[in-house]
């Protein structure tokens, strides 16, 4: 094929050849977004759902700086070790798992699959606190998995933080939240 006839099947094509483009482009976002390589892997395999119907735990139980401080934090072994010392109190490989960082000392390196950049304010306390916001409102029916989030359920751009401010007729002035 010479270089006119190439010129004339793409010409020809060209509406084949731009769908193809987009489809590729399009994959490629779903891929950003959705997709394996910026998937978060928690060094345990915690279940949420079970430790809140069955160890009839709430929130703030682990969470527990959630409504009286800025970081609401994620408990590690101390917290843990209440219920997860000695015996298993399951068959499960993540719990020995847990078992042994209690048993060392080691920190669970748990990964922070929510956060704001430093130059952001952000306060659980004045949110769930004084606000009354629910955490299902930013982070998802929590309650629900069976597993770690492998992708925030919700973004904390500067875009969703204004929505919410601008319905509840909170304010938006930059130095709120920029300090
Ligand atoms: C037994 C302790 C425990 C209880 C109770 C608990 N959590 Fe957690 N939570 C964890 C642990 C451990 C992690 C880190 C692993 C993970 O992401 O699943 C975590 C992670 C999270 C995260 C992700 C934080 C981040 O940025 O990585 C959110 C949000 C969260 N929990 C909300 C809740 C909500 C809402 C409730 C109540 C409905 C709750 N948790 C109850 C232990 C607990
Ligand atoms: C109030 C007590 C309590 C606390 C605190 C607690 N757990 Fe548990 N956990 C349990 C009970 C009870 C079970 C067993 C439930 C069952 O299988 O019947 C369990 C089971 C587990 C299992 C194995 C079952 C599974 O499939 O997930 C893991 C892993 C686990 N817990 C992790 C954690 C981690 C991590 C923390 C600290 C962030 C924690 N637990 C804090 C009570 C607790
Ligand atoms: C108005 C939105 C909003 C609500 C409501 C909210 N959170 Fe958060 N949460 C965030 C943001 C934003 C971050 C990231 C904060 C940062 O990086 O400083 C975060 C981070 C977290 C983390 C990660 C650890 C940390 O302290 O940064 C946990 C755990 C968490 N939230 C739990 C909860 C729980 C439990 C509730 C309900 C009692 C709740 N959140 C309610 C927006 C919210
Ligand atoms: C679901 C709704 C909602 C979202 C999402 C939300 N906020 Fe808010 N925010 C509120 C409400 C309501 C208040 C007022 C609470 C009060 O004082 O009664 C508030 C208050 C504040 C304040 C205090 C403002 C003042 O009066 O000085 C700051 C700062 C703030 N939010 C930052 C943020 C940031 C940063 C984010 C995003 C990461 C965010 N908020 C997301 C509802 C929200
Ligand atoms: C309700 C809270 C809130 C208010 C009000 C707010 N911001 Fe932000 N802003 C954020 C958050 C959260 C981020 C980080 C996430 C993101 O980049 O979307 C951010 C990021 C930014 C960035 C960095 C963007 C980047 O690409 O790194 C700039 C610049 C900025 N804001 C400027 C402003 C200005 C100017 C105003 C006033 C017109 C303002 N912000 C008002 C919450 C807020």
């Amino acid at each position: 094929m010479n270089v006119i006839d190439l010129r004339k099947t793409i010409k020809k094509n060209s509406k084949r050849i731009l769908i193809a483009l987009s489809a590729v482009i399009v994959l490629a976002m779903v891929w950003e977004i959705f997709g394996a390589p910026n998937a978060i892997i928690q060094p345990i395999n915690y279940n949420h759902k079970l430790h809140i119907e069955k160890a009839k735990l709430t929130c703030v139980d682990c969470h527990l700086f959630v409504e009286t401080m800025a970081a609401a934090t994620i408990p590690n072994i101390e917290v843990c070790s209440d219920c997860h010392s000695g015996e298993p109190l399951s068959k499960s490989p993540e719990e020995v798992k847990l078992l042994k960082y209690i048993e060392s000392g080691k920190r669970i390196p748990w990964k922070k699959i929510y956060s704001v950049p430093a130059h952001v304010y952000f306060s659980h306390r004045r949110h769930v606190t004084i606000g009354e916001i629910k955490c299902i409102q930013c982070h998802g029916n929590v309650q629900e998995l069976t597993e770690p989030a492998s992708h925030p359920l919700w973004l904390a751009t500067m875009k969703n933080c204004i929505k919410c401010h601008k319905e509840n007729k909170v304010t938006y002035d930059c130095l709120a939240c920029h300090h």
